[in-house]
């Protein structure tokens, strides 16, 4: 196996060897553009991964890998439009960049494209690639919606806000995994084990997401800190706020995180006070520490030697640091 760095490599040299821009411009560029940003790529780096994990070289897996990784920056297109996000990866988001026509429809494309990976496999693996591929994208959008929905609802339970994070973001993680297990054409069980190992990583992926969107350093973070606040987005951190609140806290909270300001400075200030002061920072620093050690156990159970577990483990820990 390889190290996540030498992972990236192999996934930006595949990047830059598929796409030129063509005409018309102003739907190839945004396309470019939200690619070259880079990001993290550990979707992508898991299903290399997973391959490896299953002795298949990661070389197979990279058609897949990159599928996954177009239809994630397809998803964060959109996902901005409709979060009114002004930055990501640190530059401008694609719909402030151009406009709101052009991130829709380079995105609509970004879909079409990451689809059309999967041409490259033979055809039994091509229709399991594809089966799933279908199912994740499907959810993703149902999450996605869940969570647009919940911007106006105050009474969102936990087991509703668990079930849209597994939709809009722990899926396709896992979706991620079971690609390289499916290229590598291993058993049925190992796949649904490394794909359960995905998606409770992808919990606390999303958990962490949450944490870094009001407490990420402003500096290093590349979206706009305290978006979640402004947008009223019920995160693990409000629903926590909410279970742990005094009636005088609860009050507070509900009033800021349903209502739109003028001054979101003010706004984000006083939500986050309210998250440290209630607990619920810390209940979701628990949280994310507890589903990775859910993804951990799952790990126990998939025949594979404990070299390769040791790698997906510290792979899982390396998140729980992440910053960004
Ligand atoms: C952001 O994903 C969207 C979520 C599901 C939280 P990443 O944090 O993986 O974004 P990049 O690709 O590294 O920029
Ligand atoms: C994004 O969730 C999930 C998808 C893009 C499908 P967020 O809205 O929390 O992601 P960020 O924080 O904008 O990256
Ligand atoms: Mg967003
Ligand atoms: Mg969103
Ligand atoms: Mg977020």
């Amino acid at each position: 196996m390889h190290s996540i760095y030498q992972y990236q490599e192999f996934i930006s040299d595949y990047l830059q060897s598929q796409y030129t821009i063509k005409e018309p411009k102003n739907l190839y560029e945004p396309i470019h553009y939200i690619l070259r940003l880079g990001g993290k790529r550990m979707r992508p780096v898991l299903t290399l991964m997973s391959a490896e994990v299953f002795d298949t070289d990661y070389k197979l897996a990279l058609p897949a890998a990159l599928a996954v990784e177009v239809f994630h920056n397809f998803s964060l297109v959109h996902d901005d439009i409709m979060d009114a996000a002004p930055l990501r990866r640190g530059n401008q988001t694609v719909h402030e960049k151009w406009n709101t026509n052009t991130a829709i429809l380079s995105g609509d494309a970004m879909l079409i494209l990451a689809y059309q990976y999967f041409e490259q496999y033979e055809p039994s693996v091509f229709r399991d690639l594809a089966k799933l591929f279908g199912k994740t994208a499907l959810e993703v959008c149902e999450g996605q919606q869940w969570d647009v929905d919940f911007e106006t609802r105050k009474d969102v339970t936990i087991p509703e806000y668990l079930k849209m994070i597994e939709y809009k973001t722990a899926v396709l993680v896992a979706a991620a995994m079971k690609m390289g297990a499916i290229v590598a054409q291993t058993s049925c069980e190992n796949a649904n084990l490394i794909y359960d190992f995905g998606l409770n990583l992808g919990l606390a992926f999303q958990l962490q997401d949450d944490y870094l969107d009001a407490f990420g350093d402003p500096e290093t973070f590349g979206k706009q800190v305290g978006g979640d606040i402004i947008e009223n987005k019920k995160t693990y951190l409000y629903l926590k706020a909410i279970e742990y609140a005094t009636p005088d806290q609860k009050e507070k909270i509900l009033h800021l995180l349903s209502n739109h300001f003028e001054d979101n400075t003010l706004k984000i200030n006083e939500v986050k006070s309210l998250f440290d002061s209630t607990g619920a920072s810390k209940a979701t620093q628990q949280a994310i520490q507890e589903y990775t050690l859910k993804a951990f156990e799952t790990l126990s159970k998939i025949s594979i030697d404990n070299e390769k577990k040791d790698k997906l483990r510290s792979f899982g820990e390396n998140l729980m640091q992440r910053k960004v």
